[in-house]
């Protein structure tokens, strides 16, 4: 091990030399760097999401408070959560393109350009969230002056992918991929401007939040997880982009309308109860739709996967999609149950849930596919990484259940019962407690599967 670990240090994290038969196109290289900055946000994202289980776990002096509130810390954790997943996407994007439309990236410089801007918000978001310096809305606390930022790097990604496929070969995993990109900038915009009536300001940070995971992550989702599944198994690409378009189509459907689930309780017209309730229910379909095309293609593959681990988190997302978004959705999407459980540790266990089974293992599965090979490894010994995936799923689910049953007390002692506030908190400590033991685990198992990703050699085929 340690021999190992000083081999590693002398290596470095770099990529080393290219090989043509893993990385057909040099220009595929720049997104090694967008994923291994993404790997390390995430892990400085759960190291903070430990603090903010601390805070509700235990009863901390003042003074410690003071340095590190909740509302900042909180604010941290979500920010580098979408941070890091963007940048995990566009380098899923930059890796894929050029194998799919045959040619190089139109600007490497340019997405060199775009990481560093995008880092560079990043940073001085963070720094500026601890002077005060945010817009106070939820996950979109970044102030107006980096969000023109954030639309300019957009901007040149939009830019450097759309030339590169306009130019190249057009295929269906790129209509999609690039038609999520263009609809989750866009959707950007509408969080910007403060809208002085709080209804409006709050119907338009939806627009944001729930059309982005409800709507064009999913597109983002759909094209990634095609590439992969393509590429893993061998399966003519018309089978997989045959349900491309079923699911697409199915999400954009249900997702649009879904929006109602939030309009029950913020000032909007009833009608949005109806709406939301039925729209959204249905949501469940195109999730089980993308589970059943995943398992399909495997089975289309005749077994002959190529790759097990990158298999391994792509069956993952699928299945935690199901779970996270599918069933924790469902089971609070309801307006007569979401009357109870509204902004409480339900949302917050369906927001974890939701979050790591469809967006973290799919990222990583796309990590699996692409590090390994910008490395120059074509095969290599996946235990560490199996080990990981099995420890950090089983904390997530830990963990989602533990805020699920805070939930559960918080509904009851503080909505049926009508008690206040602390007699709620002092009953829901405990199980703050076993999140807290759960999210060492996660990171345990999320660390494990890094530490394989990048550090893995050439093993015998
Ligand atoms: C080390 C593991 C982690 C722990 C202990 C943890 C804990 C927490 C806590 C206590 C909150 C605040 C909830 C509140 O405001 O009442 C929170 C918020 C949040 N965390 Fe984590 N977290 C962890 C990892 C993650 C990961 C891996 C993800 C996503 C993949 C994630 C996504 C979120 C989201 C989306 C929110 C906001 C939830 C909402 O607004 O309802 N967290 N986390
Ligand atoms: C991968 C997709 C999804 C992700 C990442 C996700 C994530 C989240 C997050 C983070 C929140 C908390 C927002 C906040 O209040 O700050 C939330 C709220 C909510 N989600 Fe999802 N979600 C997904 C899909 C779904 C689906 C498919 C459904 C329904 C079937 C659903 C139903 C809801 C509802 C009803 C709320 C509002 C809870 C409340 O009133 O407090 N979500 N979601
Ligand atoms: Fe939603």
């Amino acid at each position: 091990m340690a021999t190992e670990i000083m081999a590693a240090g002398k290596r470095g994290f770099g990529m080393g030399p290219r090989d043509e038969k893993l990385v057909p196109y040099a220009s595929q290289r720049v997104a090694y760097w967008y994923f291994v900055i993404a790997m390390a946000l995430f892990m400085v994202q759960m190291f903070i999401g430990l603090w903010l289980a601390i805070s509700y776990a235990f009863t901390i002096p003042q003074g410690i408070v003071d340095v590190l509130p909740f509302g900042l810390t909180r604010a941290m954790h979500t920010n580098l959560l979408v941070l890091w997943m963007l940048l995990g996407f566009m380098g899923g994007a930059y890796y894929l393109v050029p194998e799919e439309a045959r040619r190089e990236i139109y600007s490497v410089k340019l997405a060199y350009i775009q990481l560093v801007a995008f880092v560079a918000v990043g940073v001085t978001a963070l720094v500026g969230f601890a002077f005060g310096w945010t817009q106070g809305r939820p996950i979109l606390e970044i102030p107006t002056p980096l969000d023109f930022v954030v639309v300019a790097g957009a901007l040149l990604f939009l830019f450097n992918v759309g030339m590169t496929v306009i130019k190249g070969k057009k295929t269906a995993v790129l209509g999609m991929l690039t038609g999520g990109l263009v609809f989750l900038a866009l959707l950007y915009v509408f969080g910007m401007p403060f809208y002085r009536n709080l209804t409006i300001d709050w119907f338009y940070w939806w627009w944001v939040v729930h059309f982005w995971v409800e709507g064009a992550w999913e597109l983002v989702t759909a094209a990634i997880l095609a590439f992969v599944l393509i590429k893993i198994t061998g399966v003519n690409r018309r089978v997989v982009e045959k349900y491309l378009y079923i699911e697409a189509a199915l999400f954009m459907f249900t997702g649009i309308a879904g929006i109602g689930h939030h309009y029950y309780w913020i000032g909007a017209p009833r009608f949005w109860l109806w709406i939301g309730g039925i729209f959204s229910a249905a949501e469940v379909l195109p999730i089980i739709a993308m589970v059943i095309d995943s398992f399909l293609t495997q089975r289309h593959s005749g077994g002959a996967i190529t790759h097990k681990v990158v298999w391994l988190f792509a069956a993952g997302t699928a299945v935690g999609h199901l779970v996270g978004a599918g069933i924790f959705g469902f089971a609070h999407t309801l307006p007569q149950i979401n009357y109870w459980t509204h902004g409480s540790q339900i949302t917050v266990s369906h927001g974890h849930l939701a979050f790591f089974g469809a967006y973290a293992l799919l990222n990583m599965a796309m990590f699996w596919y692409a590090v390994p090979r910008l490395r120059g490894i074509s095969s290599f010994r996946g235990i560490t990484a199996r080990w990981g995936f099995w420890v950090m799923c089983f904390s997530m689910l830990g963990m989602g259940l533990a805020m699920s049953v805070a939930g559960i007390l918080q509904t009851y002692i503080e909505r049926v019962m009508g008690q206040g506030f602390m007699t709620a908190q002092a009953q829901m400590q405990f199980w703050f407690k076993i999140t807290l033991f759960f999210g060492v685990f996660l990171i345990v198992g999320v660390g494990m599967t890094f530490w394989n990703m990048l550090t893995a050699r050439q093993a015998p085929e």
